[in-house]
């Protein structure tokens, strides 16, 4: 039987990581044949907590499951992981300035980081969820130098599957039938959703839409506020649905995407449609053996060019910040 593949996943005692362990240990992210270990960091006060979902875990008695590691230590926690799936951060406390938010998001992502570049396994890919996640790459990438710098991405996913989501209720169609979505930028209110190169049932998604006002002040809104719209309705933050975006990036990026699409990820920015390098910003890839390209040579408008650039202004600005407080 195949070797199991070792899965790191932090915050693993939170609410995004009650069903992302599930649905990992239920084959969802690396197939139905191929045995996982869970490597589960957590903060120390979380542990008891961490005991109970590993209690859950067990109690499921799934056959792919192959073995659970849990600690408070990245260097412990990361030893010989393949994946790795960010999810705990800092969460942005009332009244927090921006400032405050990133130096500790910094704590946690700079010795994340040199934990990985010193314990993790030569193959290992890294995917951070934790907000703001565009930026808490970066650190964990800048802190590990004998990674390349390619296997640091960041979640922009869900922002994807949203705008599919409101793309298709808006037409009347099923998911199934829009492509080529893309989300460029930052993962926060100024990420921008293009539907000039998306489309549904193969025909330009702008053209099926033909309402420029709708597009401006409803869909884009839409898809950038949706996670302060599910906090408002549930009481809570998205949780099953960034779960659930984070096995679609991290599956994508091992198995491969659909001849003729692409997905939203957030990578390292190698000069591409002006993205300045050393960003990492979200981008239309495709995914052939393992390796991920950012397609090229897509059409932008002059609309899109200002929100690309303004969502990538944000981007510089973080960076700055971060590397003015020394994590970069
Ligand atoms: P949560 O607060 O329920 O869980 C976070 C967990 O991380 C907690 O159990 C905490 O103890 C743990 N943690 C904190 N510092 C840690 C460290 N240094 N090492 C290991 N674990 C640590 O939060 P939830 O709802 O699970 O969300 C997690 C993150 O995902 C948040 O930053 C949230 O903003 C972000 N998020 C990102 C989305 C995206 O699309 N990129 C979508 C939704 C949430």
């Amino acid at each position: 039987s195949k070797t199991p593949v070792k899965v790191a996943v932090t915050g693993a005692a939170g609410q995004i990581c009650y069903s992302l362990l599930f649905r990992i240990a239920a084959g969802d992210l690396l197939g139905k044949d191929q045995p996982v270990d869970l490597h589960l960091l957590e903060i120390t006060p979380a542990l008891k907590a961490l005991e109970g979902v590993c209690m859950e875990l067990n109690d499921a008695a799934f056959p792919l499951l192959n073995n659970i590691v849990t600690g408070d230590d990245a260097n412990q926690v990361f030893d010989g992981v393949n994946i790795a799936l960010l999810v705990g951060a800092k969460p942005r406390g009332k009244g927090m300035e921006r400032g405050d938010l990133l130096k500790d998001n910094g704590g946690i992502f700079a010795p994340q980081g040199k934990a990985l570049n010193d314990n993790a396994a030569d193959d290992i890919r890294v995917l951070v969820t934790g907000n703001p996640a565009n930026t808490n790459a970066l650190i964990a990438m800048n802190n590990a130098p004998d990674i390349p710098n390619e296997r640091f991405n960041a979640l922009t996913r869900l922002d994807h599957n949203r705008a599919i989501s409101q793309l298709a209720e808006k037409l009347g169609v099923a998911v199934t039938e829009i492509t080529n979505m893309t989300i460029w930028g930052n993962h926060s209110a100024t990420q921008y959703p293009d539907l000039f190169n998306a489309k549904v049932g193969g025909r330009n998604a702008a053209e099926a839409v033909n309402d420029q006002d709708w597009l401006e002040n409803t869909f884009i809104p839409t898809v950038a506020k949706r996670g302060a719209a599910i906090i408002e309705a549930r009481g809570a933050s998205s949780a099953a649905s960034a779960a659930s975006a984070t096995i679609d990036h991290m599956r994508d990026w091992v198995a491969g995407t659909p001849q003729g699409d692409w997905v939203s990820m957030s990578v390292p920015s190698d000069g591409s449609y002006g993205v300045p390098e050393g960003l990492i910003s979200s981008f239309p890839c495709t995914v052939s053996n393992g390796t991920y390209e950012i397609v090229q040579g897509l059409e932008v408008n002059e609309f899109s060019r200002g929100k690309i650039d303004a969502s990538v202004q944000e981007l510089a600005e973080e960076r700055d910040a971060v590397r003015e407080l020394g994590l970069l």
